[in-house]
């Protein structure tokens, strides 16, 4: 069920970190690549060898931890597809609800883009407590799941909720969160990222902004989903996801070029690339000396990718993504029309400065009906999740008999009324 699934394992000194052992055994069992990370506590109460032995895989101690990497926590962070905390002391919940990064653990909860999976278990009183409750849920705020912990005896002799919860729900957790039924599995994903560089002279270029990060954070989704993604990406700083095609490009006309190629095998595009509307008519290829700078760079437009692909895109689904300093909706919902897109997904650009590198994007997302849903602030993790969930739907009304149905009456009735005319 897991197979192949690259799962962290964070222990932390809870008296229920013997039932980890379990728990990663079935882990292991059900197909997942398991590597442990155990807070100094937590080896206090079961060893690093149990786990070691369990799972076959590293397990990791801390930061100076002799089989740790030179950077573990990096490393882990990303390779890491899900990350499950269990057990989690309300001190290890605390810590991450206010960002602290004092142990490998933390460090790794604080860079990582993977669902977050916690399994409290402490006293009941502990767990109730207005702090707890508080910091549960900032972090839910944040995305964050959690396997609530159940009712029943506990270690310090009372009775009431705040036991660890069964294993098997656990790993039943594990694998909704990993496998959700998803309408996207199978489904042939292009998706284009980043800016363009479009070059002026040997080592100058014109380009924008984008960090890629919204590009990257949907094909990490749509590859969770079980689509094969295929991420055409301009130049980024960010690692990419695992498990999916990256083609890298450089210029506007070398990304189309890629995006028309794949365009044919894909069921959905997705364009978040900025790409360079624009490029320097002439491009040399030595380096254009100080004393001989033209005062002007002439420029000539360059293909709109999706522009281009969008009018070819019969039964695709296609997305595209719209910065409008002005009118965001009104400018959006006219750029859906015109790109042929099935949803636009809309920001307002032009305030801060590095948007496009943060982390969090408010977007508005237009269907097409031109119905408009307006998001909160949210990671782009998270948008990227609300977009995919919008585009299984889309992929539910196109293979529902009755809609397909309604689609016909539509567009008859559409026509009817543009002969009337
Ligand atoms: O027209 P505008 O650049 O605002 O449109 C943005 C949308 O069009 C984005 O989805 C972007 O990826 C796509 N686009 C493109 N090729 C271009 C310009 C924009 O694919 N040359």
């Amino acid at each position: 069920m897991l197979s192949g699934r690259r799962i962290v394992l964070g222990i932390t000194g809870s008296i229920a970190a013997y039932k980890a052992a379990d728990l990663a055994r079935q882990l292991v069992k059900a197909g997942a690549e398991v590597t442990v990370v155990m807070t100094e506590n937590a080896c206090r109460f079961i060893t690093p060898l149990t786990f070691r032995t369990l799972t076959r895989g590293p397990v990791i101690t801390g930061f100076f931890a002799e089989q740790a990497e030179p950077v573990p926590h990096i490393a882990l962070a990303q390779w890491a597809e899900l990350i499950l905390i269990a057990p989690a002391t309300a001190d290890t919940i605390a810590k991450t609800a206010v960002g602290r990064a004092d142990d490998l653990l933390t460090a790794m909860l604080l860079d990582t883009t993977a669902p977050i999976l916690w399994a409290p278990a402490m006293n009941t009183r502990m767990w109730d407590n207005s702090v707890t409750r508080e910091n549960v849920k900032k972090l839910t705020q944040r995305g964050h799941h959690w396997v609530q912990p159940t009712e029943g005896e506990l270690a310090c002799a009372e009775t009431g909720r705040g036991r660890l919860a069964e294993v098997e729900d656990i790993v039943a957790a594990v694998q909704n969160l990993l496998l959700p039924a998803s309408r996207l599995t199978g489904k042939q994903v292009l998706i284009t990222a980043g800016p363009t560089r479009e070059p002026w002279d040997a080592i100058r270029f014109l380009s924008n902004r984008s960090s890629g990060k919204m590009g990257y954070a949907l094909a990490e989704e749509a590859r969770r989903r079980g689509a094969k993604v295929t991420l055409l990406s301009g130049p980024v700083a960010l690692i990419p996801p695992a498990g999916i095609d990256l083609v890298t490009v450089n210029t506007a006309r070398e990304m189309y070029a890629a995006a028309k190629k794949a365009f044919v095998q894909t069921d959905i595009f997705m364009a978040a690339a900025a790409v360079a509307d624009f490029r320097p008519a002439e491009s040399k290829t030595n380096k254009i000396k100080k004393s001989k700078a033209p005062e002007t760079i002439a420029l000539v437009p360059n293909p709109d990718i999706l522009l281009e692909l969008g009018q070819h895109k019969g039964e695709k689904i296609v997305v595209g993504f719209a910065a409008e300093s002005d009118k965001v909706v009104d400018a959006a919902k006219q750029k859906r029309v015109k790109k042929n897109c099935d949803l636009m997904v809309a920001n307002a650009a032009g305030g801060e400065a590095d948007a496009f590198a943060a982390d969090h994007a408010q977007v508005f997302i237009l269907d097409n009906q031109d119905q408009v849903e307006a998001l909160p602030s949210l990671p782009k993790a998270q948008v990227a999740s609300v977009i995919c969930d919008r585009i299984e739907t889309l992929i539910k009304e196109k293979n529902s008999p009755h809609t397909q149905k309604t689609g016909t009456r539509r567009r008859r009735g559409r026509k009817e009324n543009e002969e009337e005319k």
